[in-house]
């Protein structure tokens, strides 16, 4: 199981958490992939120096652009799945 979490903290809800999160959702829901990926969200990641919004896959940190969240998506993710 693949393990997803994207930053609900004050920095990152700023520069768009909220829509990071509702593009996973929505490609999660349209790709099936509920059995596949645990997707969470948690505070403040210690990350927020960085620009975007502060993710996590299998642990290892990125950051993301709302704007890319898909695309993030598809390389990130989905190649990992
Ligand atoms: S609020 Fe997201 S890393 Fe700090």
């Amino acid at each position: 199981m693949l393990e997803l979490c994207v930053c609900i903290g004050s920095s990152c809800h700023i520069k768009g958490s909220y829509n990071v999160i509702r593009t996973f959702q929505q490609l999660i829901e349209e790709k099936s992939l509920h059995g596949k990926i645990n997707f969470n969200s948690s505070f403040c990641m210690k990350q927020c120096q960085h620009p975007g919004v502060a993710v996590t896959v299998d642990g290892a940190a990125h950051h993301v652009m709302p704007e890319s969240a898909r695309e993030f998506f598809n390389t990130e993710v989905l190649a990992k799945v």
